[in-house]
């Protein structure tokens, strides 16, 4: 009998901080008009002092915990999706499992950009299919404005901090139905972070660490990618686009969430969007969408869910789950 990762309880967390428009256009040279028309977003959540990626995804887990009725003792596996780990080692998993209280068992960082939740998620999935792993925490948490170029308009407006948090739990009746991952290397210039400690921290403010990003050609990609994404996922189940009840997309930016859809031939009122309240939170967003989705009591149990993500590598992925 097939092993299924069913999604026992999710949880979020963003920092209370919020950061709007019309605070980023004493900043630079923006208006809240061009950010909302292009993008979407109206707001972000900006980690304080004391603030790090870790403590926002442990209070996005309990909330997970909890959902699920469960403590960490339960847990036999923690899986982080993260490009911006508090440190470069001890992994964000380790410090989360840490305070968590659940020692000893295995705990590890996945990067994959904006696509480190699917990636995490397909991971998780993998262990608790193998029969070796029961109840897996995955985590997407980011503290991306910690590597922001505040003075460069066409990438600080887009991003924010943010965490979610899924407890998948083994079961024979169908849950994750399945996940595709892939890359791009060849892309990796479009979308970047510009140093990183191999290459060498530079003699600069933050030591020269900022993102980069040629956003139309990303965009371009992205819409191109997510469409053929789709389909794969759809054809590898044998389903149908009207099979779909919720699209959970990267909230990245609500042009490419709504051609997206489009292509599925979905309303907007079966897409969950949260964009405008977070920005881009890399790989915390498909998790704050979907914990979102089920708190709102739009997703309900036997709902068949959609998730996807693009992000920097280029990475991209998707999941296809009966709730
Ligand atoms: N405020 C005002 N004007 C701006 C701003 C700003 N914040 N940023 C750029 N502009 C200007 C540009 O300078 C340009 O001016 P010009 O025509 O005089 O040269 C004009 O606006 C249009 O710029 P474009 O880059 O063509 O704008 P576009 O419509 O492509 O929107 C955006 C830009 C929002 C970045 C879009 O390209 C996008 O969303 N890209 C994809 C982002 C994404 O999905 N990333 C993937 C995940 S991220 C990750 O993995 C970490």
């Amino acid at each position: 009998m097939r092993i299924y990762s069913k999604i026992a309880g999710t949880g979020s967390c963003l920092p209370e901080q919020i950061m709007t428009n019309m605070d980023l256009e004493k900043i630079v040279d923006t208006s809240d008009q061009w950010i909302q028309e292009r993008t979407g977003i109206k707001q972000r959540h900006v980690v304080r002092e004391g603030e790090t990626t870790s403590t926002l995804a442990i209070n996005a887990a309990q909330k997970a915990l909890d959902a699920a009725g469960v403590t960490a003792e339960d847990i036999d596996l923690i899986v982080v999706g993260t490009t911006t780990p508090d440190l470069i080692f001890p992994s964000t998993a380790c410090l989360i499992q840490n305070v968590l209280g659940c020692s000893g068992i295995a705990a590890f960082d996945v990067n994959a950009a904006c696509s480190g939740s699917i990636y995490a998620l397909s991971v998780a999935d993998k262990f608790i299919q193998s029969g070796t792993h029961k109840r897996v925490l995955v985590i997407g948490a980011e503290t991306l404005t910690r590597m922001v170029d505040w003075n460069d308009r066409t990438t600080c407006v887009l991003f924010g901090d943010g965490a979610s948090a899924i407890v998948l739990e083994s079961s024979n009746e169908p849950g994750i139905l399945s996940t595709h991952i892939h890359a791009s290397g060849a892309h990796g210039d479009l979308l970047n972070a510009t140093v990183g400690v191999s290459t060498g921290l530079k003699n600069e403010p933050n030591g020269g660490l900022k993102i980069r990003m040629k956003g139309n050609e990303v965009f371009k990609m992205a819409v191109l990618t997510l469409g053929r994404m789709v389909k794969e996922t759809l054809k590898a189940n044998g389903m149908n686009k009207s099979e779909v009840d919720w699209l959970i997309p990267h909230q990245a930016n609500l042009r490419i969430i709504t051609a997206t859809a489009k292509k599925l031939n979905m309303d907007m009122d079966q897409v969950i969007v949260t964009v405008d309240k977070h920005g881009n939170t890399s790989a915390a967003s498909v998790g704050l969408a979907l914990d979102e989705g089920i708190r709102t009591g739009q997703i309900k149990r036997g709902d068949i869910l959609l998730l996807e993500a693009f992000g920097g590598g280029f990475t991209w992925g998707s999941a296809l789950i009966k709730y």
